[in-house]
This record gives structure tokens, sequence and C-alpha cells, in this order.
């Protein structure tokens, strides 16, 4: 052995190897980056743990307004069968039957039995019936836990 190992300090001496460390550990943290990336945007985000694809706010409460508010809520007035539809917290509440939304659960929903004419009459009462778009959306924001989103 040398003695000039024996002067100089060991970190001295193993630079070139912590180097390189250092460098191969940064080659497989992008490595992983970029299979992360790939998997996401190849195949799509993975439906079990993601976040709802329909927003309350922006999704359903318009919905609401323009065709159903007119007898459940606007104003305080006409709240036909006791439901209120003017805010997530009203309709949550429910109507003379009780619960009309039940999370995660859109096929025991009075409001989508409702609004599908499952139990009659359909709503909007006399009017016409919601668009296939409209009632999938409603279903898919229930189904997806009806959150006040
Ligand atoms: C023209 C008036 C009118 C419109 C518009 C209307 N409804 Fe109704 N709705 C009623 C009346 C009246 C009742 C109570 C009698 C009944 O249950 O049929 C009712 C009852 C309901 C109930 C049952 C409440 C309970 O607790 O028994 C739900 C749910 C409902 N409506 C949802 C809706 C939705 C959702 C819309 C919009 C897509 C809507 N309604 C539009 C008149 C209306």
């Amino acid at each position: 052995m040398s003695p000039l190992y024996r002067v100089l300090p060991f970190h001295t001496l193993s630079f070139p190897r912590k180097r390189e460390s250092i460098l191969s550990l940064l080659l497989v943290l992008l490595t992983a980056g970029c299979e992360y990336w790939n998997e996401d945007h190849v195949f799509g985000p993975d439906h079990s743990t993601t976040r709802p694809t329909v927003l309350y706010r922006r999704d359903i409460q318009p919905i609401f307004d323009a065709q159903c508010i007119l007898c459940h809520g606007k104003q305080g007035r006409f709240k036909r069968g006791g439901l209120d539809v003017t805010s997530y917290d009203v309709l949550m509440a429910g109507g003379d039957s009780g619960t009309v939304v039940v999370p995660g659960d859109a096929a025991s929903s009075l409001i989508v039995k409702r609004i599908r004419g499952v139990i009659p009459p359909q709503m909007p009462r006399g009017g016409l019936p919601l668009s296939d778009d409209e009632i999938t959306r409603i279903m898919t924001w229930v189904d997806e836990g009806a959150l006040n989103n």
C-alpha cells in the first residue's frame, strides 16, 4: 500500500467512485420518471384510483338550473315533492320521499329513477325528458360518489 494512500483522507480517493454512483442513481430516477410518464399517457389514467370525471358544479348544477329549479326551489318557491335542487346541500337533504341521491349507487337513487321514468311521472314533469348525455352525466356523478366537487 502506498504511503500516499495513508496520508490522504479516504473521501478524496473514493471520489470518482462516488460520482459514478450518483450518476447511475440519477439515471435510474430519470428512467423511472420516463416510464411513469409513458404509462400514464399511453394507457390513460387508472380509473380505480383517479379523480372523478364529472364535477357537480361544472356538469350537474347547470342541468338542474336549466331544467328543474322552476319547480324545485327557485327563489325558495315551488319545492314540488318537497325537493329543492338549487344547491348541492339542499339536493342532498332530499324531498318528501327522503334521500333522492344515494352516493355510489345511481340505479338506486330516486332522482335517477325519476329522470329516466323508471318511477313515473318522468322528470322534468310535463316537459321533454333530459337528453341521454345529461342522464348519463348525472348517473356517472352519483356513481362516482356524488361529491360536492
Ligand atoms: C313543471 C314542474 C317540475 C319540473 C320542471 C321538475 N319537477 Fe320534479 N317534481 C315535480 C312535482 C310536482 C313533484 C311531486 C310529485 C311527484 O312526485 O311526481 C316532483 C317530484 C320530484 C322528485 C321526487 C321527490 C321526492 O322526494 O318524492 C324528484 C327526485 C324530482 N322531482 C326530480 C326532478 C328533476 C331532477 C328535475 C329536473 C330534471 C325535475 N324534477 C323537474 C314537478 C317538477
